[in-house]
């Protein structure tokens, strides 16, 4: 039995990538054409993905996240030895129709039948989330889907977690912000918001600021847990 509870939650906000949408869906569905690769293909495609945010924020050479995907793609199918333009191209695609975990319809519906307040909170552009959003059907699930280029700089930036504080007109004390992340649900926390690791990966604790009001293996525990 799940032993975590927190009260007087408002809102809950989502990281998307990894959290709701699974990023290896993409390779995963060129296999016919990756083949035994596509795992690696998605583990690098990921990693640089992530490191180009943060090079990319550190260095102030802010670019949305279709430039920096795309670049991290071309990292990864560079380093597979990889020259295929018109499978590039799919890949590409394949990352606007990301699936979703199982877990998480029945998980939003029942959040939202609560009265809870739902929103993501993305790196991703606003037509990479848009996308992903439709082609899971989930257009009504959500109150906001806010990216980070309304700020202009990625997570973990505290401006990007103040945005949907701002934006949900929510103290941060009353959002609880889920990530798949360690690294991003840590930053969550520093900032202010309750913050639940939703460690699908099974990944050893981050040392950095600050420490996660809770950890789950997926979102399928989450209504249990949190109430207003
Ligand atoms: C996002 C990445 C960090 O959706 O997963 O913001």
């Amino acid at each position: 039995m799940n032993t975590l509870q927190l009260h007087d939650i408002d809102a809950c906000v989502f990281d998307a990538y990894g959290t709701l949408f699974d990023f290896n869906s993409a390779a995963s569905a060129a296999r016919d054409e990756l083949g035994d690769d596509w795992q690696r293909l998605s583990d690098l495609w990921r990693l640089k993905q992530l490191q180009y945010t943060w090079l990319r924020g550190l260095a102030q050479h802010h670019a949305d996240l279709w430039q920096v995907t795309g670049d991290a793609l071309d990292f990864a199918l560079g380093t597979l030895r990889i020259q295929e333009p018109v499978l590039r191209e799919r890949l590409m695609n394949l990352y606007l129709q990301l699936s979703t975990y199982p877990e998480v319809p029945a998980m939003l519906r029942e959040l939202k039948d609560r009265g809870m307040k739902l929103a993501i909170l993305s790196n991703g552009s606003p037509p990479m989330l848009a996308a992903v959003v439709r082609n899971s059907g989930l257009d009504d699930a959500f109150d906001a889907v806010l990216s980070v280029e309304e700020v202009g700089v990625y997570k973990p930036h505290p401006s990007v977690y103040g945005l949907a504080a701002e934006r949900l007109q929510i103290a941060p004390a009353r959002i609880c912000f889920l990530s798949s992340n360690g690294w991003d649900a840590y930053s969550a926390k520093a900032f202010g918001f309750k913050t639940i690791w939703c460690n699908r990966f099974g990944q050893a604790a981050e040392r950095i600021p600050a420490t996660p009001d809770g950890e789950i293996a997926d979102l399928s525990a989450l209504p249990a847990i949190v109430s207003r």
